[in-house]
């Protein structure tokens, strides 16, 4: 009985110990964010055990967390909701129910996940997609791409991109009463950098008769070449999103090769070939000094694994490589970032980046911003800042689309 006891003593303390979570002090509803944290990370913990036990992967037992949290496209008094599919890609499409004598403004949304998990039908993008219909009077369309690791890049971006371009025709857009000229594309996270690579493309593609007005990237996602960045260092024990689990997954985006995730944590990764893209994540002359503190910038390690699949230098999963006479066609952007979240530095370098070429920006940062806020609009765990970026968002939205 005393030795039971000890060792589930012994086993509390450890747990606990693991689990010892020490926030930054500006961060605002310090204990909801300690909750979300602990739940957070006990539940990583527990899904990587069962892991390693063989019983599931972590990243199913994830997925059935998301699945659970879906909700159905039920029209309320404002807004008529329905789901259906545009090119073979599942969308949800808001519409709002007030008369309008001209055609409306519209926004594409493109939730984040790691490109792993999600859908439109999560609980917190359905109610930011419904809460932007009805602020805005606009269209709005969630899209769902296939997700890793079933499906890899780039095929996540394909269906976001064929999504947009079916939305994008003279028929579709005067069917759902759309002004062609008055179209944002937006996401968040992962979805943020889906948002921007489909950008680009429309942006650039002569095959697509309307461009994009806008685009609004929220605590973005635009790179996977450099995994040392300042935010990467800062945040290693992040929130909601810690370096290991990040690199974890975004390498299942990439391939099924488990060698990989080791080499990116140690950020050597990259071939040789890809030396001169590092001039556009550069963080030592992208990153405003505030963020540079006392970084010492080092060239990257290159050439030592010799990977060579698809997306690991491509544009479309990293749109901050894109060059500069790319960039210069692209729409005034939004760019909102949080002080503590791995991919901060991203959006910091895509706001200097487009401000170079001369695209105008429009850059929020959160001080005491946690990544993936957004997520947290709906019970239980609701959080201001969450509903404090949404507010950011739709009012930047309502002044410029
Ligand atoms: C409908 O819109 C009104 C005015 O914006 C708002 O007060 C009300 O809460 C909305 N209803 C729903 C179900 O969102
Ligand atoms: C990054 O910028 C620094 C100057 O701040 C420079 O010394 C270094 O060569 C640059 N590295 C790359 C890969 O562009
Ligand atoms: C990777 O390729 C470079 C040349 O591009 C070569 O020097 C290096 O030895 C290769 N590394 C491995 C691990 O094969
Ligand atoms: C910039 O990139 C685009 C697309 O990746 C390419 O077609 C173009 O040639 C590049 N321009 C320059 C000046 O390198």
């Amino acid at each position: 009985m005393g030795f039971k006891a000890l060792c589930l003593g012994l086993f509390c303390a450890l747990f606990a110990s693991h689990l010892y979570i020490s926030l930054p002090d500006d961060i605002e509803e310090y204990w909801k964010v300690v909750a979300l944290a602990t739940i957070a990370k006990t539940f990583t913990f527990m899904g990587m055990c069962i892991e390693r036990m063989g019983i599931i992967k972590y990243e199913e037992l994830v997925s059935m967390l998301f699945r659970l949290d879906e909700t159905q496209p039920v029209s309320d008094e404002n807004v008529t909701v329905m789901d259906t599919e545009f090119s073979g890609v599942p969308v949800r499409v808001y519409l709002p129910k007030r008369k309008s004598d001209a055609p409306r403004r519209a926004v594409i949304y493109i939730h984040g996940g790691a490109f792993c998990f999600g859908s439109f039908k999560n609980a917190g993008f359905d109610s930011l997609n419904r809460w932007t219909a009805n602020k805005l009077d606009s269209v709005v369309v969630g899209v769902d791409y296939r997700l890793a690791p079933q499906h890899h890049f780039p095929v996540q971006f394909e269906d976001c991109l064929a999504a947009v371009k079916f939305f994008l025709q003279d028929e579709i857009l005067a069917k759902y009463g759309v002004d062609p000229t008055r179209i944002c594309i937006s996401g968040d996270s992962s979805g943020a950098g889906l948002a921007a690579g489909v950008t680009q493309q429309v942006q650039t593609d002569t095959g697509f008769k309307h461009k994009i007005k806008i685009q609004a990237l929220l605590y973005p996602s635009l790179q996977i070449i450099d995994s040392y960045l300042p935010s990467h260092q800062e945040n290693e024990h992040g929130i909601i999103l810690p370096r290991d689990l990040a690199i974890k997954l975004v390498s299942l985006y990439l391939t099924k090769d488990e060698t990989f995730v080791e080499a990116m944590r140690r950020n050597e990764h990259m071939p040789q070939e890809s030396r001169h893209l590092f001039q556009f994540v550069n963080w030592s002359t992208l990153l405003p000094e505030k963020y540079r503190k006392g970084y010492v910038y080092t060239e990257p390690i290159l050439g030592k694994h010799n990977f060579s699949f698809p997306g690991l230098m491509d544009i479309r999963i990293s749109p901050l490589l894109a060059n500069d006479s790319l960039l210069q066609n692209l729409p005034p952007t939004y760019i909102l970032t949080c002080q503590y979240d791995i991919v901060r530095d991203d959006g910091l370098m895509y706001v200097s980046r487009l401000q170079n070429v001369g695209v105008q920006v429009t850059h929020d940062h959160i001080e005491n911003g946690i990544h993936a806020a957004l997520s947290f609009m709906t019970p239980p765990l609701y959080l201001h800042v969450g509903l404090r970026i949404r507010d950011m968002y739709i009012s930047w939205l309502d002044k410029n689309l």
